[in-house]
């Protein structure tokens, strides 16, 4: 691709057609030159390829797809792992791979199968990286577990996937080496502060950089799209439903994730001003709602660290 293609390519992703003002054009070419960095990273193992391309087949088989689940025992386990958590337990135990498949679906089982191969790849970085691994775990379960709690059963698994997935630009950028970059991140998790920062710094943000990436990884819509947006308000105006909820539940469960990390209680003034503020109004929480769901919330969250650490 010419460069002058891939540089409107990532502009049209960060501002959905609007037209390009010298800052954007500064910003999506600074991008374009970071993301020689990443050239060559590849998430996917051979199993999970072999996944994707059979869940893709309308008539797939469920047993091949299990067959091709088992033979990556971790995957396997980990699948399992998941059918048995606290999200998936009031069906009762799950004892195989093909009653985990069942339990879970196929298609999301390879949305799974693919997020934490991506996940996987920064498995090595300690300290904020192992962070801001856990936030996105948690991030993931709060927006599924909102989906389900406020009537969205059907966005559930995509509100776990963009959960998962949201803050991967940041583990990208902590794996090039940037010190300074580490840094930051460390001393900053609170979720609506950040990429203002990476925007001075780099002149792009770790959401812009996250969803160019996991569209190069040929994840699909609306994942990188939904991950593009989860920092900008203005965008969110044209973003169409049943995609604009996804997004409000994914900046909902950024921020329930980033307050119970910090032993927030259900009375505090900060949930219920999340609550009423505008992500939640349009998700439909109220300030009684989300209180009374914060304990369970809590819960799902702890066993996530452990199901995705
Ligand atoms: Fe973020
Ligand atoms: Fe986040």
């Amino acid at each position: 691709m010419e460069v002058s293609e891939n540089i409107r390519e990532i502009a049209d992703l960060w501002l959905d057609g609007a037209p390009l003002s010298q800052s954007d054009l500064r910003a999506a070419k600074s991008l374009a030159a970071r993301l020689g960095t990443f050239e060559g990273v590849r998430p996917f193992s051979a199993v999970v390829q072999s996944l994707l391309e059979h869940v893709s087949r309308p008539d797939f088989d469920l047993k091949q797809v299990c067959n091709v689940i088992e033979l990556d025992p971790a995957l396997a386990s980990r699948i399992l792992r998941i059918a048995n958590s606290a999200a998936y337990r009031a069906m009762g135990p799950c004892a195989s791979v093909g009653q985990a498949v069942v339990r879970i679906g196929a298609s999301n089982v390879s949305g799974l199968a693919m997020a934490m191969s991506a996940m996987a790849l920064f498995r090595d970085l300690g300290g904020v990286g192992r962070r801001i691994r856990d936030h996105s775990a948690g991030t993931a379960v709060v927006a599924r577990e909102l989906a389900m709690s406020l009537g969205c059963v059907s966005l559930a698994p995509k509100a776990f996937l963009a959960g998962l997935l949201h803050d991967i630009g940041k583990l990208l950028i902590i794996q090039t080496g940037d010190q300074a970059y580490a840094d930051l991140a460390a001393r900053e998790m609170v979720p609506s502060s950040v990429h203002l920062k990476e925007l001075s710094m780099f002149g792009f943000d770790h959401a812009m950089l996250g969803a160019h990436v996991l569209r190069s990884w040929q994840i699909p819509e609306p994942i990188p799209q939904l991950i593009a947006w989860h920092h900008q308000t203005k965008n969110e105006r044209s973003c169409a439903p049943p995609m604009a909820k996804v997004l409000d539940l994914l900046r909902l469960a950024d921020v329930v994730d980033w307050l119970l990390g910090q032993g927030c209680p259900a009375d505090s003034p900060w949930v219920a001003r999340l609550a009423a503020g505008p992500d939640g109004v349009r998700a439909g929480l109220s300030v009684e709602t989300l209180p009374s769901l914060w304990g369970a919330l809590r819960s799902i969250r702890e066993e996530a660290l452990h199901v995705f650490g």
